[in-house]
């Protein structure tokens, strides 16, 4: 037991989060991009992600009918327009998804992907199928999607994935507060 309340922000204690972003493309074909940190790779054969998005948001009701979304790995210089993209969290005054996706000033690719716009500027992209919508009872729905295509920024990582230097992700610790990975990797060899 910690302090009052403390059961109820479990889930800072799995900090720092990176925020991804996801793109999506709902029933009247309005395009929407959002951060969402809540996401993680739940199979590597075949690679599938899972994500966890809050009911309220109407990216949870695209997502019930979309055939797939996309997941696009901003860098910390993009710190802003993530912030931007996050309106109902971060309370930006946009008054819908294409007002928003104009204002963060992220150029997007709308053409590369039917489930939902890409940043190309980022880590890298990658674009996934749903394939399970899960509602286990709580305040977030999960989705999960089978990976169809991978983009990896090639100013930031190789061929393989591997980075080529120390790629600088946006990593949320809690509400407003920010941090990106360390400068330097540490290495320790395999037994
Ligand atoms: C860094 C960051 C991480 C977030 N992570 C999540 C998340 O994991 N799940 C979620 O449902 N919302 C998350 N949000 C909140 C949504 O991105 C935000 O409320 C968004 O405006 C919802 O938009 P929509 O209603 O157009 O879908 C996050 C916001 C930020 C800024």
């Amino acid at each position: 037991m910690g302090s009052d309340n403390a059961l109820e922000r479990a889930h800072r204690l799995l900090a720092p989060r990176i925020a991804y972003l996801i793109g999506t493309i709902d029933a009247d074909k309005t395009a929407n991009l959002i951060p969402v940190s809540n996401l993680t790779s739940v199979s590597t054969r075949p690679q599938h992600v899972a994500l966890a998005v809050f009911k309220q948001w109407s990216t949870y009701e695209t997502l019930q009918t979309a055939a797939g979304f996309t997941v696009s790995v901003p860098v910390i210089d993009q710190l802003e327009a993530v912030w931007k993209l996050g309106a109902r969290y971060s309370r930006f005054p946009a008054a819908g998804p294409s007002e928003k996706l104009a204002a963060s000033g992220l150029t997007l690719d709308h053409q590369v992907s039917g489930y939902g716009p890409v940043v190309r500027s980022g880590i890298g992209w990658m674009t996934c199928r749903t394939i399970t919508r899960l509602d286990l009872g709580g305040d977030h729905g999960i989705v999960v999607g089978e990976v169809e295509q991978v983009w990896f920024n090639p100013d930031y990582l190789d061929r393989d994935g591997t980075p080529r230097g120390a790629p600088h992700p946006v990593m949320q610790q809690t509400g407003n507060q920010f941090t990106s990975t360390a400068d330097e990797f540490t290495t320790v060899p395999y037994y």
